[in-house]
């Protein structure tokens, strides 16, 4: 099993000051020492949190694998293919969603045929290939006919159940994971998984990467924030005794 880290809300933080810090770039190195797989990063099109220049450090500078995500927008599938990271996922956007709400529509005739189109391209360009879809049957033969390498369940409407509905939301993983790895696809999952609801998601035998990122910088904020307070008390205790 993968464990790929996004960081996009690191960058996140960042734009609430359109400041330098915290660089996502930086959070990555430290991601990576903490032992992650690699490194997701969504670059939207309005641009609300990971920037152009972080991609290109990032591809650049990164030790594991990158996973762009992306959406079927020309100019940043431009992008994607000039820097042909290990992986791109495609993903639905829509300005005004607080978050990537669903998965990519992959059973409408016109947007098949845009999407294998767009495969086609990020893979001649040298990436691996991927799809964020829902864990439904149809959306998985949508994505095999398009030529996907791999999908990626959205795990939002399994984060979101109540406790008497997880069951049958694992029961979709898992049917859609049988069915992706019988049309020969690889299998990931990410969306809303948390440390308290990510143990059985993991536990499904035919998902090999996982995607987790707002619990992870979450969790950053809160482990991270006494040293963070301490370091700052101290320079002011120090400047107050007229040390430098
Ligand atoms: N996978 C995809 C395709 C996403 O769009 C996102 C959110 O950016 C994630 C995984 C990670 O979701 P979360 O931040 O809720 O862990």
């Amino acid at each position: 099993m993968r464990f790929f880290v996004n960081i996009d809300h690191v960058a996140t933080v960042r734009e609430a000051r359109k400041t330098d810090e915290p660089d996502p770039v930086r959070a990555a190195v430290l991601a990576e020492l903490g032992g992650a797989d690699g490194i997701t990063v969504h670059l939207r099109e309005d641009r609300r949190h990971i920037q152009d220049r972080d991609v290109r450090l990032l591809a650049e500078t990164l030790r594991t694998p990158m996973n762009l995500e992306l959406a079927l927008v020309d100019e940043i599938l431009d992008i994607a293919c000039e820097l042909a990271p290990h992986q791109v996922t495609l993903v639905p956007e829509r300005r005004e969603e607080v978050t990537t709400e669903g998965g990519l529509d992959v059973v409408s005739p016109g947007t098949v045929d845009r999407v294998a189109a767009a495969l086609r391209r990020c893979r001649d360009a040298g990436s691996r290939t991927s799809l964020f879809i829902d864990p439904d049957p149809r959306a998985v033969e949508g994505a095999a006919a398009a030529g996907a390498q791999a999908v990626e369940f959205h795990t939002g409407e399994y984060a979101h159940a109540g406790a008497s509905g997880r069951e049958r939301q694992l029961d979709r993983l898992r049917g859609a994971t049988a069915l992706a790895r019988e049309a020969g696809m690889h299998v990931h999952a990410g969306h809303g998984l948390t440390y308290e609801n990510v143990a059985p998601v993991a536990a499904i035998a035919g998902i090999e990467e996982l995607n987790i990122g707002h619990s992870v910088v979450s969790r950053a904020v809160l482990v991270g924030i006494r040293e963070a307070v301490a370091d700052m008390a101290a320079i002011l205790r120090r400047a107050r005794q007229g040390i430098r």
